[in-house]
């Protein structure tokens, strides 16, 4: 395939009207009950139906590798991505002192008004936090994905090797592109090679009630080259279980 044919083929997605902080309105919508669908639709036009009920699950309807996560979270933690706070909540009721950061703003206002008490709208690209203010940072729900590529990866692990304290961790549910297996994810890989991008990056937007929100990169890694990464950074994988059968891993990131 050759990557005039990719190109031309992502120019026909539908033409819908821009809302830069549509996930943020998801996540409110959903909160004030209006609705819970969304959908994501990838830039080779796959449309995928999501519910952002997965979102505000409480500790008991959590999966059991989030519990476990959750678990293992110790000290001063940063929720990056934090999303509607479904994770800091859980945290901060066990006495945990937790910051929330999200880029959107309307998450952070939702963050805010389910009870988180250190919410804020931030960059997980440009962290302003001095060296040293976080024990255990978190990326629940495959959130390191925000990196987009494995430079962008880099660098966020570098600046967080520097706001976490010696001794502490980085704990995270990971997607890998071994599903890979799925037929389309195959192809998608190889127009993303076609494209000269990285085969594992993931360009998406979101779509709900007419609208669409910015693209984005969403990054899956396969574990071998998170491991070289992590040693190009500072930080080891300290613990990697298998969650299920479509490549997700739990795992935990010390510093070397
Ligand atoms: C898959 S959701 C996960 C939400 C939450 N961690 C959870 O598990 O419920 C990803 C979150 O990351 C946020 N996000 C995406 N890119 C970001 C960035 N560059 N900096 C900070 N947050 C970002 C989104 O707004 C969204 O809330």
């Amino acid at each position: 395939m050759n990557a005039l044919a990719v190109a031309e083929r992502t120019m026909s997605l539908p033409r819908l009207p821009l809302e830069p902080d549509l996930f943020g309105r998801v996540l409110d919508d959903c909160h004030r009950g209006i609705s819970t669908e969304y959908f994501l639709r990838r830039d080779d036009n796959l449309l995928e139906r999501d519910s952002s009920l997965r979102y505000f699950r409480a500790w008991h309807e959590m999966p059991a590798h989030h519990r476990c996560l959750l678990t293992h979270a110790r000290g001063r933690v940063l929720d990056v991505g934090a999303g509607a706070g479904q994770h800091t909540l859980v945290l901060q009721e066990r006495g945990l002192a937790v910051t929330a950061i999200d880029a959107s703003p309307l998450a952070v206002e939702v963050c805010r008004r389910r009870g988180v008490r250190d919410a804020r709208e931030m960059d997980a690209h440009v962290l302003r936090f001095p060296a040293g203010s976080f024990d255990t940072v978190l990326f629940m729900q495959q959130t390191l994905g925000l990196a987009g590529t494995p430079e962008g990866l880099r660098y966020l692990l570098r600046r967080l090797h520097r706001l976490v304290a010696d001794g502490g961790q980085l704990l995270a549910d990971i997607a890998t592109p071994a599903d890979a297996l799925q037929p389309g994810h195959r192809r998608y890989q190889h127009q993303n090679r076609a494209l000269g991008r990285y085969p594992g990056t993931v360009r998406q937007r979101i779509e709900y009630q007419g609208m669409r929100g910015l693209d984005f990169d969403w990054l899956l890694l396969p574990l071998d080259d998170l491991r070289a990464l992590c040693a190009d950074t500072g930080w080891k994988i300290t613990r990697c279980v298998q969650v299920d059968a479509n490549a997700t891993y739990a795992i935990a990131l010390g510093k070397v």
